[in-house]
């Protein structure tokens, strides 16, 4: 039986691709989280060892998990499935499928935020805020709001609903193309207005100077969650967006392009933000209120602010519905493979589930925040969960399963597809690849866990 799948639909250009993964993988994640974590772990130091663990485990992750897309064309289970006919694999599969449904169900009440805000930002709310107090009272003011909070939570997710519904070249690869390349541009201008802003210089500082001491196992275990969480990795995102792939491209050509792509966005999101915190003289610690704290400030010294923050804020939705639609694909592509449902009431179901399920996480910030369990509330821990804990671990078990499992010279014939003439341009790139994803990337997940727990 061959594995191939030809009734699946698949992108309509490389272009398509890249887009759509860059659009799953740039989101909340690189302008909401990586500006607070970087802010709450010290800053420098801890950007240097989220790079670290960008290059030597998620670039060859995001490799594996690409190829497993495209070779079997299937959802992560039916993918772990068609290659080693194995249960255990399979529900490895089956953990990523939950971890892209824990995320969307709390990844929805913060992009609800940012949709939100573009209310605020057309009601030139802005305008009023001299001092950051001032505009973190007013988030704190919206975030209590139980209606505020889970209207938008909704209305949010019934966009990202929408593209599901209409399909992977209709719905996500024509909104990505429209929305990434804008999304761009508009961050590059509030970099540059951050560092015209007095005191640029100390947030360049922040964000470039390491202070070691500040780093232990859980830092090291944050900057690795971040990087997971960041380029959409270890809950099969990317392998499912691989399954709509064609041979004919080259898989670590566009794993490098998105990771660049992502990485960069992350790094210009902390120009323009911590210059703006250090120049408006903010707290670095704010955790995920910092840019609405920060950024509405900043809006009202810019000249043309009033359009600029409707725009960023529009932009910022639209970089988390991209996200969002490739966390419910990877739960739809499930039901449809797997389940035989259709497309249509796959999205609707669990788009509406994992709304309900994200409802105690927008509660988290108002009726539920002092309901904490080791100090964490029930947003805290979710994201802790997902983010740290599963999409680390799942990324572990893909590159393992790849390496050891299904066999590196098997996955090696199917990555030259698209990809001979590079390999026989860098044929050192097989070799870093091999040493890469066999041994360091998973030894030194393992390690990062067993620190974290305080095991040495
Ligand atoms: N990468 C997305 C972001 O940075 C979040 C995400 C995680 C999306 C996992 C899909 C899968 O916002």
């Amino acid at each position: 039986m061959s594995i191939q799948n030809s009734n699946r639909e698949n992108w309509g250009s490389k272009l398509g691709f890249i887009l759509a993964a860059a659009g799953s993988a740039i989101g909340l994640g690189n302008i909401w989280k990586f500006p607070y974590v970087v802010g709450e772990n010290g800053g420098a130091a801890f950007i240097i060892i989220y790079l670290i663990c960008t290059a030597v485990i998620g670039l060859p992750v995001i490799i594996a998990e690409i190829l497993l897309g495209r070779t079997t064309q299937r959802n992560p289970v039916g993918a772990f499935y068609a290659l080693s006919k194995s249960k255990f694999w399979a529900s490895i599969g089956g953990m990523g499928v939950f971890a892209g449904f824990v995320i969307l169900s709390f990844y929805s009440v913060v992009a609800g935020w940012s949709f939100g805000y573009i209310f605020e930002a057309i009601n030139g709310v802005f305008n009023d805020f001299q001092t950051p107090q001032a505009a973190g009272q007013h988030f704190e003011a919206l975030v209590s709001n139980v209606y505020w909070i889970v209207g938008f939570q909704f209305l949010f997710t019934l966009v990202s609903i929408f593209f599901v519904y209409r399909g992977v070249q209709k719905g996500i690869e024509q909104g990505s193309k429209i929305m990434m390349p804008v999304l761009f541009v508009l961050l590059f201008i509030l970099m540059i207005r951050g560092l015209t802003l007095p005191n640029a210089e100390k947030g360049i500082e922040f964000l470039f100077n390491a202070d070691w001491s500040l780093v232990n196992g859980q830092t090291v275990l944050m900057a690795l969650g971040q990087a997971f969480f960041t380029l959409s990795l270890g809950m099969g995102a990317m392998m499912t967006y691989g399954s709509y792939m064609s041979k004919k491209n080259s898989i670590p050509t566009s794993a490098i392009q998105i990771i660049f792509l992502d990485t960069l966005i992350a790094l210009v999101a902390g120009v323009a933000i911590f210059t703006a915190v250090f120049a408006t003289g903010q707290d670095t610690n704010a955790g995920p209120g910092l840019i609405f704290h920060t950024l509405p400030v900043v809006f009202n010294k810019m000249p043309g602010g009033y359009i600029f923050s409707i725009l960023f804020f529009i932009l910022l939705t639209i970089a988390a519905i991209t996200s969002a639609i490739s966390l419910l694909e990877v739960i739809t592509a499930y039901f449809v493979d797997e389940r035989k449902w259709s497309r249509k009431k796959a999205a609707i179901v669990f788009g509406i589930v994992a709304f309900v399920f994200g409802v105690p996480s927008a509660l988290s910030f108002n009726v539920l925040s002092d309901t904490t369990l080791f100090g964490l509330t029930y947003y805290g821990i979710v994201d802790y969960l997902a983010s740290n804990i599963l999409l680390p671990l799942g990324g572990f078990f893909i590159a393992v399963f790849v390496a050891w499992r299904w066999g590196f010279d098997k996955a090696i014939v199917n990555l030259k597809d698209g990809a001979g003439e590079l390999f026989a341009k860098y044929p050192w790139m097989l070799l870093g690849w091999k040493i890469l994803i066999k041994y360091l990337a998973p030894i030194l997940i393992f390690l990062v866990f067993l620190n974290s727990i305080g095991l040495f």
